[in-house]
């Protein structure tokens, strides 16, 4: 296998994969997928959602894998980790996207009423599935070496701004992504002289059902950063947490 492997994580829609009618430039998935020297992986949990968009993109001429993956179950991420090393014998790209955000319950908008539930359901699959299937995966990132991890935060997460910043309280969400950004900082020091780089990166407020219709910007314009991560060259940055490349017209490290 000479292309890259590019897994990405809850890429049947929204950030991940994006709208057949999206702009040419498309979303993580389909940017990476019309690099030639990338094959994608597509990913689910329900198998009729990631199938039906591995046939929307063959219906313009862009081919993925695909594979059901539900990184929040240990059997789930076993088999998908067989799947890989038997289909492929590796993986060179994890973009962690998969991704949910309770702040629309009335709850989430203080402190006191926050719901214990809520709170472990956000963190059990916006920081604990990232610890496990990027776990999973390193061994066939060691084996040869290289790796580009790509973890999709917010700047919501960033604690030195919590203070003053303008965005909805919203705890589980925010906790959960100052975990995942913890995560990143986490595997960059122990993965220091690797070859293999962990970033973070804040998408922005996009257009997608978790954005809801009245955010400014599309799923595709999100995904520039997570592809320029994606594809860091050898000696690129590591255990950094970016903002979106569209804000500052380049790659901009975001205060933690
Ligand atoms: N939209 C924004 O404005 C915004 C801003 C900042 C950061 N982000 C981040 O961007 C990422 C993508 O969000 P989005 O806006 O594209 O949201 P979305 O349209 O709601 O997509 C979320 C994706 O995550 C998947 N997912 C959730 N739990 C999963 C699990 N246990 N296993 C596998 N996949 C799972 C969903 O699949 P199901 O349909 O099966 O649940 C879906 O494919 C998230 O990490 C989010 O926090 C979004």
């Amino acid at each position: 296998m000479t292309q890259k492997v590019a897994v990405i994580t809850g890429s049947y829609k929204g950030l991940g994969y994006a709208l057949a009618t999206a702009t040419p430039s498309g979303s993580i998935a389909r940017q990476l997928a019309q690099q030639e020297d990338i094959r994608v992986v597509l990913t689910s949990r329900q198998e009729q959602d990631g199938l039906a968009a591995q046939k929307r993109l063959s219906s313009e001429n862009i081919q993925v894998d695909f594979h059901a993956l539900d990184v929040t179950s240990d059997i789930s991420v076993q088999q998908f980790t067989t799947w890989l090393q038997q289909t492929y014998g590796k993986v060179d790209i994890l973009v962690n996207n998969a991704g949910v955000n309770p702040t629309m319950q009335p709850e989430e908008s203080s402190l006191l009423t926050v719901q214990m539930e809520t709170m472990l359901a956000t963190l059990t699959t916006n920081v604990l599935a990232v610890a496990r299937i990027t776990q999973a995966l390193m061994p066939l990132m060691k084996a040869q070496n290289y790796g580009r991890i790509v973890n999709v935060s917010t700047e919501m997460a960033s604690i030195s701004s919590m203070g003053s910043d303008y965005y909805p309280l919203a705890p589980s969400y925010r906790l959960s992504k100052v975990g995942l950004n913890g995560l990143t900082a986490l595997w960059a020091k122990e993965l220091q002289g690797s070859n293999i780089l962990v970033n973070a990166y804040s998408p922005g407020w996009m257009q997608t059902d978790m954005g809801g219709s009245n955010a400014p910007f599309t799923a595709d314009e999100g995904a520039e950063t997570a592809v320029y991560l994606a594809t860091l060259p050898e000696g690129g940055v590591q255990g950094q947490f970016f903002a979106e490349m569209r804000k500052f017209g380049g790659a901009v490290a975001l205060p933690w």
